[in-house]
């Protein structure tokens, strides 16, 4: 089975054995028969780059459904399982007028993965409106929920991907979100920008994914176009020594503070500052509007993408002093 459809890089690389999981029930099944076997979960696609065929029992993560499983006169709890489409799940919450994950609309992948990485984009992420996950324990078959206390949610980590990586597999995610007074966040200044250019004053949860949908379609590359993983890198968080030290040369480095003794340094800035925002090695290129994006122009290999990577980490490293990790999962 070829898994091109089933990376958003659009790398060629194949499943030793594939199987769709369309519910529940399915996965115990699945997950029982195969006990002894090599997995490998596999929801959206868009957050991993394949650098090898998979030699393992490829498990499709495809459940299908959004509820509203509560609500009171303010808040609603909207349930959706983990095969939907993240930004579908979003389209789905604005019809509604249900607020409070606007400034994640157009993010590649699928419900399921969204705890997993704790995604974020203009402001706002996911634990901000998350509730709960249930997730099946491969080992023992059984669905546990999980609070987001019990998610260890940090900037793009969870428990997922730390202490129970490859243990459990997510099959729902549930989210508070506002049927009134919305909190509109556009703390993030490109968000206002976008509004001004359109003439909105008050802007209304739809206006304000509108807005970070023109932003996302300005600078970031649509998968369905040319292949990509979102942002490749992690932006650093780094001792303010570091930083201050990196000013000297370049005084205009960006920076946001984080603690009292560490800064965030936007990795774009840093890629494109050494001279990669642009460049193509073949078929696996740097986005010419986003430094943080890795492409594949169409027939790059797993392996050729990733070497640019360390090249790019590599030249980051010496010039500035700093260290970028991967934010994707380079399998
Ligand atoms: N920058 C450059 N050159 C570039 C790219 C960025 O100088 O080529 C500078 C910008 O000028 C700006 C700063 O870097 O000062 C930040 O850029 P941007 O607003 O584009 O956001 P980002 O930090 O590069 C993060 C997330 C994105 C998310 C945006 C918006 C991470 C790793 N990435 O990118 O998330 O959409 O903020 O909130 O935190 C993703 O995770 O896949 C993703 C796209």
């Amino acid at each position: 089975q070829s898994l091109k459809k089933y990376n958003t890089f659009g790398i060629e690389a194949s499943a030793k054995e594939f199987v769709a999981i369309q519910n529940e029930a399915d996965l115990a099944t699945i997950l029982k028969e195969n006990q002894q076997k090599k997995l490998f979960v596999l929801a959206g696609g868009s957050n991993m780059l394949l650098t090898k065929d998979i030699d393992a029992l490829v498990l499709h993560i495809n459940n299908k459904g959004i509820e509203v499983i509560d609500e009171n006169d303010d808040f609603v709890w909207v349930k959706g399982q983990a095969g939907e489409v993240w930004h579908e799940f979003v389209v789905w919450c604005m019809e509604r007028n249900f607020g409070g994950i606007e400034n994640l609309s157009l993010i590649p992948g699928n419900v399921g993965a969204t705890p997993v990485q704790n995604i974020g984009a203009y402001g706002v992420e996911i634990k901000d409106t998350f509730v709960s996950c249930e997730a099946m324990e491969i080992a023992t078959q059984k669905t546990v929920t999980f609070t987001k206390e019990d998610c260890n949610f940090g900037y793009r980590e969870s428990i997922f991907k730390g202490r129970l990586k490859n243990k459990y597999i997510i099959l729902t995610v549930t989210f508070k979100l506002t049927k009134k007074n919305h909190k509109i966040n556009t703390s993030y200044g490109a968000i206002d920008l976008e509004l001004e250019k359109t003439g909105i004053i008050n802007p209304t949860i739809q206006d304000v994914s509108n807005a970070v949908i023109a932003i996302r379609q300005s600078k970031l590359p649509d998968p369905k176009e040319l292949g990509n993983s979102g942002s490749f890198f992690k932006n650093p968080v780094v001792p303010i020594e570091i930083y201050e030290k990196a000013k000297l040369d370049y005084p205009t480095i960006p920076h946001y503070p984080v603690s009292e003794t560490t800064v965030k340094v936007p990795a774009g800035w840093l890629i494109e500052q050494a001279g990669f925002k642009g460049k193509r090695f073949g078929d696996a290129g740097i986005h010419a509007k986003q430094a943080l994006v890795l492409v594949n122009y169409g027939h790059a290999t797993g392996s050729e993408i990733w070497a640019v990577a360390q090249n790019i980490q590599q030249t980051v490293k010496e010039k500035f002093g700093i260290s970028i990790e991967a934010e994707v999962n380079v399998i």
